[in-house]
């Protein structure tokens, strides 16, 4: 049976993406090798990271205006750390925004390493809303913020203006809409989403702002050292840095971040109609907040709720359940996901 994977992330590539990474697996580049069985070094993988740095900066607009793109393993919860290793002066002082748990772990990391002054918070709301109207110090060293909540649902429309730098955990709606990139100056993303595997996280620095903080930096947390190296200083996630660059490679293929922001809205549109359309079903973020990656919804009758669980089973529908801290539903309908598989979800909620 055909399934509908609304997953969080891990979640959805594109098929055509996963084929070809099952076949390189085996057989990479007529190679007669596997793809992770062959070196780092060797001019067929050096190929594969060139064009994935190089298909990031040309989708997101960066190319020639001082940005580096490159791809480390430790997820986007090491970056809650290196970023204020690199950027946070010794005795500095940061600013951050607090919209979800992932900003919140962030904010924990960047504590160690100097003065945090949290500017806002949506968490006694439990973070159904983007804070806005809030007042961002002058002597910061960055801002940090989180565009997209996968938890709750909220997605920042509206970047703050500051003129420290701006520093942005994309991980969660990277490559899904148009933004001008050149607003942040460190941009970094789990690829578990909109891009490939678990694996490898993507980041992309404007290199300038590196080298003045004053502070030692272990060698494997320095920017400038990944950086100087191509992202080769040690051996790389190949696998996840490959689908990555399948996955860009299709991005770009179907008119790149204009062309997949269309469908995102529509997508979007569909599922949130259904939802402020249909007296058995709420939305849980705040109107003007609601993400386009991740729709969380409750449902206004519990009483259905086995119901309903059991008609999305017999659908297909895989991922849906929503994340222990706000209950109900979350449909993660990130760049891959087909807007047939919302549909499918939308004609099973009218039918409830
Ligand atoms: C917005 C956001 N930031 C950070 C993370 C943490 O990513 P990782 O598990 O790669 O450390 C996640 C994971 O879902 C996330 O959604």
């Amino acid at each position: 049976m055909k399934k509908h994977n609304f997953s969080a992330g891990p979640c959805i590539l594109p098929q055509e993406v996963l084929e070809q990474a099952s076949k390189s697996v085996i057989n990479f580049n007529n190679l007669n090798l596997s793809l992770i069985e062959i070196s780092h070094r060797s001019a067929d993988f050096v190929a594969v990271m060139d064009k994935a740095q190089d298909l990031v900066l040309e989708l997101l607009d960066l190319k020639d205006k001082g940005y580096s793109a490159i791809f480390l393993g430790g997820g986007a919860s090491l970056e809650f750390l290196m970023v204020p290793y690199n950027i946070l002066k010794k005795d500095g002082k940061a600013a951050y925004l607090d919209t979800g748990a992932w900003s919140s772990k962030a904010i924990k990391e960047a504590k160690l390493f100097g003065d945090i002054d949290i500017v806002a918070s949506s968490k006694a709301d439990n973070y159904n809303n983007i804070p806005k109207n809030y007042t961002i110090p002058t002597d910061i060293d960055y801002l940090h913020c989180t565009s997209n909540n996968t938890i709750y649902g909220t997605q920042i429309k509206e970047f703050p203006k500051t003129d420290s730098l701006l520093v942005c955990d994309m991980s969660s709606d990277i490559f899904s809409r148009k933004l001008d990139f050149s607003q942040f100056d460190i941009i970094y993303a789990g690829a578990q989403k909109n891009m490939g595997p678990a694996g490898t996280t993507l980041i992309v620095v404007k290199e300038e702002i590196l080298g003045k903080t004053g502070r030692q930096i272990p060698s494997m947390l320095d920017y400038q050292i990944h950086i100087s190296k191509d992202s080769m200083f040690n051996t790389p996630p190949v696998f996840p840095v490959y689908v990555s660059m399948l996955t860009l490679q299709w991005l770009k293929d179907l008119g790149g971040i204009d062309a997949i922001e269309k469908k995102n809205i529509a997508k979007a549109e569909l599922l949130y109609g259904e939802i402020d359309s249909n007296p058995l079903f709420k939305g849980s973020a705040a109107k003007a907040d609601r993400s386009n990656m991740n729709v969380t919804f409750l449902l206004t009758d519990e009483n259905k709720k086995e119901q309903f669980d059991q008609m999305c089973k017999e659908a297909g529908i895989n991922g849906i359940k929503g994340h222990r801290s706000v209950g109900g539903y979350r449909a993660s309908i990130y760049n891959a996901m087909p807007i047939e598989s919302i549909q499918v979800l939308v004609d099973l909620m009218q039918k409830l």
